[in-house]
């Protein structure tokens, strides 16, 4: 059993800030690094350091193919991303004192799919198979249309949200996560709409998936798919060095322990404690914590 994950690589440009720059607002960096990130490359990260076996499916720019030996040395199959003569995805991220970011994309390599594409790279799904996904590559659709075919099971985390994720067939999918500002958009809701009535929308919303809604440093809920069982699961506090990739880190972890069959409430606990580790630590793939970090978290309940 493979998780496939079809998703963004980027090349993250890191700058530490005092504050987030303010319209207008010319600010000096206290520092530049870049790493290996997108929102894809992040949750195949994580999937691989939890333990799953993953195999990543996207773009890079054929001058930064070296970048993908991160994902290479995290244990993620790459034979399924293809080298193009375009511009890799690449992000420019703000991350102030308070470990809080800001972040421009530019979507680069990780646009262009169409079916035909898709067909090749999907082509080893077998039945069983997990096939996840998040919103910063385009043929979504096609991509979902593709694995179910194959009886290949689907994972979602719209992220960054847009108007085109409510037109995907999310009611067919197994797994979808959100954090409270896509589970707004996605629920025609408010921006600030409170929590408990997030949640009460959720509830009786894609009554067929697991439903996650992600809460920072809240935790997280999760619904169960055709009971709507919740379960909660709060998070422990840790000194904030960086939030970017977190929420990735959290579906990499929640999703290999649902395939390795814990059970949701277990995989719930875990998906919060990596993303709990990866906050106190700076960088997207840099800060995924290794599945031994997370479990002796659990453990002692203690963050070194
Ligand atoms: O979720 C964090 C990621 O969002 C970063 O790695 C950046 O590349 C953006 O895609």
């Amino acid at each position: 059993m493979t998780i496939y994950v079809f998703g963004s690589i980027n090349l993250d440009k890191v700058y530490r800030v005092s504050h987030l720059v303010q319209p207008g607002e010319t600010l000096s960096s206290n520092g530049l690094h870049t790493v290996l990130g997108g929102k894809g490359a992040n949750q195949s990260v994580a999937l691989a350091r939890a333990g799953a076996r993953v195999a990543h499916v996207g773009r890079i720019g054929r001058d930064d193919s070296a970048w993908l030996q991160t994902l290479v040395d995290a244990g993620v199959n790459v034979e399924r991303v293809e080298a193009v003569d375009t511009v890799s995805g690449h992000a420019i991220i703000q991350v102030d004192d308070k470990g809080e970011n800001a972040i421009v994309l530019h979507g680069g390599a990780n646009r262009g799919f169409d079916r035909a594409a898709l067909e090749v790279l999907l082509d080893a799904l077998q039945p069983g198979d997990w096939l996840l996904m998040q919103n910063e590559c385009d043929g979504l659709a096609e991509a979902v249309s593709i694995a179910q075919h194959r009886k290949v099971r689907v994972a979602f985390n719209p992220a960054p949200m847009d108007a085109g994720v409510r037109v995907l067939p999310l009611r067919t999918m197994d797994l979808l996560v959100v954090n409270e500002i896509e589970a707004a958009m996605l629920l025609e809701l408010d921006a600030g709409t409170p929590t408990a009535d997030l949640l009460e929308a959720l509830r009786s919303t894609l009554p067929g998936v697991m439903r996650v809604l992600t809460l920072g440093a809240s935790g997280a809920c999760l619904f169960e798919a055709d009971s709507n069982v919740m379960h909660e699961c709060s998070a422990p506090v840790v000194d904030v060095v960086d939030t970017t990739g977190a929420g990735d880190t959290f579906v990499g972890y929640l999703l290999a322990a649902l395939v390795a069959d814990d059970s949701p409430e277990l995989a719930l606990r875990r998906a919060v404690m990596a993303g709990a580790l990866a906050v106190t630590c700076a960088g997207a793939t840099p800060s995924i914590p290794m599945a031994s970090a997370v479990e002796a978290a659990m453990n002692t309940g203690a963050i070194a």
